[in-house]
């Protein structure tokens, strides 16, 4: 197969992976319908065919692809990791109080709160009967374990929040439980459906947590330097939303009191005014804070290259290699 130099990693990945994920894309649009509920289909179609990077799905069938599986349930695993991530955002939406997602007004701006939390859950319940099918205990394990760690992370992110107390060690544990579990289970799940030796397959556990968390580092920076128009979602959701996000949590802990004071108000107490949003942008600036980040998320995906090396020479490998590189450069 040829692929052509210019396309993105998750556009070369996706090129290789074409047959597969049709299949995925096939599996998803079967079982994110519901015959006595039209609200279901009305809610996850809005959702499913806005696109998305479908980005953990990919993770999950290039591990397999890599570890030589010869069977077809990485389908069910793909959409299952999908399903999971599509079933997050709809409450990841509701909690954040977020009006845009994919280029689309928000399913909870569109339709109300009640119909994300239900059409969430039932994306939940679907993806447990996907990865049933496998017939894989192991499996199973990794992406229950995986789903509870999600919820654990965002809940986690809600105690954070507001709250100038929360240093880099929290902000950590809350991007790899809501972030980089999904990602490593995705990548975990390939190895183990392939029946993949033990080394190979830590190394991929490994890969997909370094990603996942360089990846949110990366996205909690487009909140503040990104464009709306491309990453699909508002621009300062997270200041508005008082999230102590990584440039936040650096420039607070070198503000002097008055800056202290300024932190207070708007994050700690909400009064938030015309305005602060750019004074909080001129203070991370003034410490090189949203550098300082970039340079944390490019670590975290040297660190995802280098758990590659533990797994076979492949074209697929060299992409999984350019993706780590492309989360942290990312525009969308
Ligand atoms: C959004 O993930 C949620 C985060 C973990 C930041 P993606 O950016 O992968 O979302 P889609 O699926 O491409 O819309
Ligand atoms: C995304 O968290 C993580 C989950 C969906 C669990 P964020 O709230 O940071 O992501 P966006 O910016 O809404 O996509
Ligand atoms: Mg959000
Ligand atoms: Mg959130």
């Amino acid at each position: 197969m040829t692929i052509s130099a210019a396309t993105k990693p998750h556009d070369q990945l996706a090129e290789t992976l074409a047959q597969e994920m049709s299949a995925v894309n096939g599996l998803i649009r079967q079982r994110m319908a519901s015959e006595h509920a039209p609200r279901i289909p009305e809610v996850t179609a809005h959702l499913v065919e806005a696109g998305g990077k479908r980005l953990r799905p990919m993770l999950t069938l290039a591990a397999a692809r890599l570890c030589g599986y010869a069977g077809s349930y990485h389908i069910h695993l793909a959409a299952t990791v999908e399903f999971i991530h599509t079933a997050t955002l709809l409450h990841d939406d509701v909690v954040d109080e977020s009006g845009q997602r994919r280029g689309r007004p928000t399913a909870n701006l569109l339709w109300d709160n009640k119909s994300s939390v239900l059409v969430g859950d039932y994306l939940f319940a679907r993806s447990f009967q996907l990865m049933v099918e496998t017939g894989s205990l192991r499996v199973l394990d990794i992406l229950s374990n995986a789903a509870a760690t999600i919820a654990e992370g965002e809940v986690l992110q809600l105690t954070a929040a507001q709250n100038l107390a929360t240093d880099e060690a929290i902000y950590l544990q809350v991007v790899r439980g809501k972030t980089a579990a999904l990602f490593s289970a995705a990548t975990e799940v390939g190895g183990v459906i392939s029946n993949a030796p033990a080394s190979q397959i830590e190394a991929l556990h490994q890969y997909g947590d370094a990603l996942g968390i360089a990846f949110q580092i990366a996205d909690d920076l487009l909140d503040y330097q990104g464009d709306s128009s491309a990453t699909g979602k508002n621009v300062g959701d997270d200041f508005r939303e008082r999230k102590l996000t990584l440039p936040v949590i650096k420039a607070v802990a070198r503000a002097t009191p008055e800056e202290r004071a300024f932190w207070r108000r708007t994050i700690e107490l909400g009064q938030q005014r015309d305005g602060d949003l750019e004074t909080a942008m001129g203070l991370m600036r003034k410490y090189g804070t949203l550098e300082a980040t970039r340079a944390d998320a490019r670590a975290w995906a040297d660190k995802a290259r280098r758990a590659l090396q533990a797994l076979p020479d492949d074209p697929i490998r060299d992409m999984l290699s350019d993706l780590a590189d492309y989360v942290v450069a990312r525009l969308t």
